[in-house]
């Protein structure tokens, strides 16, 4: 391609305001950052330099990924690791015309080592606070249940949220998808949904368009995490463009854990042309080899997006936050002033 489309492309993008919906923040712990955590804190990590670090990030499934993001996680330790961790994530998000994030962070992976959970949290809350003073970027924390681990121990971790409830706006459910059905967290989820929390979940990520159903009629979700396999069942497409449900896509990740061989092969074109309420998101980018910014590019570049589909896809996203829509008129009409 012409590098000055790709340039103007770039330029373009970053000038999308948009939001991020679906990012894990643990997952934004660059090998740099992992090393240096790793070193201050006196932690063992299985690799022996930030080079062969990248070097073992190549995927077969999502679970190959998954050992590694745990075991690069027993780097955060002390409250200043997760505001560090989460500053430079705000940092980079800034770049890419991000002004609003909703971060997923996974409580039970950092309680099962002996940290806190207030010790996550406080950190987290201290770089969200100082990310809008730095970046005028505004921010929500979910809390992900680990869908590999009992519905008793998400209930024993809801137990340790119940006195931040003011500070976590959500709930969602990540890990290993197949073998762990929407299903296995029927009541743990109607509880949240008792104490007035947002629901979302992965689901039809690795799993099939059944999961997808079950986060929506026993989850009762609001979003979608993934959703891409939706495109195996016309009926739940259907369903999915008529209740304008949003999906939070992420295809570098998708790529990267062998969802799609190639990103020319996403379907994420496929789901907008069906009118569904589609997002574009960067997953876990340190692992995936790309921020928002270039996920938004080189999907463009592989499916061949036009700018009004740029447009679109960042709309989506602001719409499918959970901002009031008073906080969401500004950043509607700041995106409506951009040309296509
Ligand atoms: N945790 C972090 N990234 C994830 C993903 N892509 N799917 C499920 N759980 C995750
Ligand atoms: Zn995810």
């Amino acid at each position: 391609m012409d590098p000055s489309r790709l340039t103007d492309l770039h330029a373009y993008i970053r000038a999308l305001p948009k939001a991020e919906l679906h990012l894990h923040i643990e997952g934004t712990l660059e090998p740099e950052l992992m090393f240096a955590l790793a070193a201050r804190n006196g932690v063992a990590l299985p690799w022996d330099s930030v080079e062969a670090t990248r070097a073992a990030y190549a995927f077969s499934d999502l679970q190959s990924f998954l050992d590694l993001y745990y075991a690069g996680a027993a780097a955060l330790i002390h409250e200043q690791d997760f505001h560090d961790l989460a500053l430079a994530y705000f940092e980079r998000a800034h770049e890419d015309g991000v002004v609003h994030a909703e971060l997923f962070f996974d409580p039970q992976t950092h309680t099962a080592r002996g940290v806190a959970f207030d010790t996550v949290l406080d950190g987290l809350e201290r770089a969200c606070i100082e990310a809008q003073e730095r970046w005028g970027i505004s921010s929500r924390l979910i809390l992900c249940f680990l869908r590999h681990l009992s519905e008793e121990d998400g209930f024993a971790t809801l137990e340790q949220a119940l006195p931040h409830l003011a500070r976590i706006h959500g709930v969602g459910l990540d890990s290993s998808e197949k073998g762990h059905p929407p299903a296995k967290f029927a009541r743990l989820f109607a509880r949240c949904r008792e104490l007035g929390l947002h629901i979302v979940a992965h689901a039809g990520e690795e799993g099939p368009p059944a999961y997808i159903e079950e986060a929506l009629d026993i989850l009762q979700v609001e979003r979608i995490d993934h959703g891409v396999r939706a495109a195996e069942s016309a009926a739940l497409m259907e369903r999915l463009a008529r209740e304008q449900v949003p999906l939070t896509v992420c295809p570098l990740s998708n790529v990267k854990l062998c969802v799609f061989e190639r990103l020319q092969d996403h379907n994420l074109k496929q789901l907008l042309d069906a009118g569904l309420k589609v997002t574009i998101n960067s997953d876990d980018p340190a692992y995936f080899g790309g921020y928002v910014g270039q996920n938004y590019q080189q999907t463009a570049e592989a499916l061949g997006l036009s700018r009004t589909e740029l447009k679109q896809l960042a709309k989506n996203s602001l719409e499918a936050s959970f901002v009031p829509q008073a906080v969401l008129d500004p950043w509607l009409l700041r995106l409506a002033a951009v040309p296509d």
